[in-house]
């Protein structure tokens, strides 16, 4: 099943898909896009949560300001449509491009290894 969900104000699409990704779609192009699982709750967290992982801009449209746009719409698509609360991810510390958007989307670390940290963000 697909789930469409039209962004009027900026006309564009998030498709979550049974592949469970985020798209950015600009004229049918996809220009970033975010894989996700919905977690049950476990030993970090007493509700379900969602993980990112592989959050790309596709390389020609990078710098562009669309992975805030994407991440923007899916903060609001899963607080109010999937109803949950948390969002974590694994970005590597060397990652600065990655760790300046998420740290200025608002995501904090949640706990830190040896090359990566693992990264919240509480809806
Ligand atoms: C990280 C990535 C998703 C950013 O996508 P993007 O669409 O180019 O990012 P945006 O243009 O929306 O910029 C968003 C923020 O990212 C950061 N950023 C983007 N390009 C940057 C650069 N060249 N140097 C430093 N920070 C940068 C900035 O914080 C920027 O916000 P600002 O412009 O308000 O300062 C993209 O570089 C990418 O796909 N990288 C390869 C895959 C990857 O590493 N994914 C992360 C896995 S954890």
């Amino acid at each position: 099943m697909v789930n469409i969900y039209h962004m009027d104000i900026i006309k564009c699409y998030m498709i979550t898909s049974k592949f469970k990704t985020f798209k950015l779609l600009i004229d049918n192009i996809l220009v970033s896009e975010c894989g996700y699982n919905i977690e049950d709750a476990d030993e970090f967290f007493n509700e379900k949560y969602i993980i990112f992982y592989n959050f790309k801009t596709i390389d020609q449209y990078r710098g562009k300001g669309y992975s805030k746009v994407l991440l923007n719409n899916i903060f609001d698509y899963v607080k109010y449509n999937l109803k949950l609360n948390i969002i974590t991810l694994i970005v590597y510390k060397n990652n600065i491009k990655a760790l300046n958007l998420y740290f200025s989307s608002g995501f904090e670390i949640f706990m830190e290894y040896d090359d990566s940290y693992s990264l919240i963000k509480k809806l």
